[in-house]
């Protein structure tokens, strides 16, 4: 395991899933670790495996939150996790509330936070990760608008990529695509509807995505891209069972 002794890293949307991955993997590599949510009960529960994770219990979409965290703690790593549940269901049963849900929130997190970090900006030699979906590359008919909205994130890490290096601000954004799991909540609804949608049983529909992707190996795989040395990091990646490749 890499070591972040020293780093500070904010990791937005800690409290369950592939995030609490990452917020335990980041401390465990010595990172000081402030974990955001709004499930305090979560937090505090996560808070209690290391001395290293602190909790903010905050909505990631306050107006204010992003300028007074990255103020704060000043991270060297900022990963954004956070995203709501997509209703699970075709185009055509789908209001457009319920379609455009992720627009509202993995898109506004994505555009809050980065906006935040070009902006104050964050320290040199900072790494931000933002943590989008495989459906941005394969489509997801059966989620209304997450698939738009998971490929509007990596667009605007790319183009907060583009403005650090315009500014010549050396800070570094990363777009990772996990594959479906369901070890989060959005992968266990997600395979939930499309193994009734292939009439398939969960398990064998789970059996065909290969090696699972584990919270422990997202967190892994994260502060391994974390502590790469930058000029060797792709602008994204996939990420599966079998760790991180590049992203087509
Ligand atoms: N699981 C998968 O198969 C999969 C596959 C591809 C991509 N992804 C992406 O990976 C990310 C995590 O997925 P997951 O399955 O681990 O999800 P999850 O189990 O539903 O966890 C989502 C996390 O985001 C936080 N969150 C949601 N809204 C928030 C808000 N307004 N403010 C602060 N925190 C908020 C939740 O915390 P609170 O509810 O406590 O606020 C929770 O910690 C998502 O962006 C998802 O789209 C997941």
């Amino acid at each position: 395991m890499s070591d972040l002794s020293g780093t500070t890293a904010v990791v937005v949307g800690a409290s369950r899933g592939l995030g609490r991955g990452i917020a335990s993997a980041f401390a465990e590599a010595g990172a000081q670790v402030v974990a955001v949510a709004r499930n305090d009960r979560a937090l505090t529960e996560l808070s209690q495996t290391s001395p290293n994770i602190r909790v903010e219990v905050a909505d990631a979409a306050d107006a204010t939150l992003a300028w007074s965290l990255l103020d704060r703690y000043r991270p060297r790593s900022l990963i954004l996790v956070a995203g709501a549940n997509p209703v699970m269901r075709p185009l055509h049963h789908q209001t457009w509330e319920t379609f455009s849900v992720n627009w509202h929130t993995d898109v506004k997190f994505a555009f809050i936070w980065l906006r935040e970090a070009l902006l104050q900006p964050l320290p040199p030699g900072s790494r931000v990760v933002v943590v989008s979906s495989g459906a941005a590359v394969n489509g997801s008919p059966a989620s209304g608008g997450y698939a738009g909205a998971k490929t509007t994130q990596r667009f605007i890490a790319g183009y907060a990529q583009e403005e650090a290096r315009r500014a010549d601000l050396d800070m570094s954004v990363t777009t990772v695509l996990p594959r479906m799991t369901p070890l989060g909540d959005v992968g266990r609804r997600g395979i939930r509807a499309y193994a009734a949608r292939s009439g398939q049983p969960e398990a064998a529909f789970v059996r065909q995505l290969g090696n699972v992707l584990t919270p422990e190996i997202a967190g892994s795989a994260l502060v391994g891209l974390v502590a790469a040395d930058p000029s060797t990091v792709a602008p994204a990646y996939l990420l599966t069972g079998a760790g991180l490749t590049p992203a087509p």
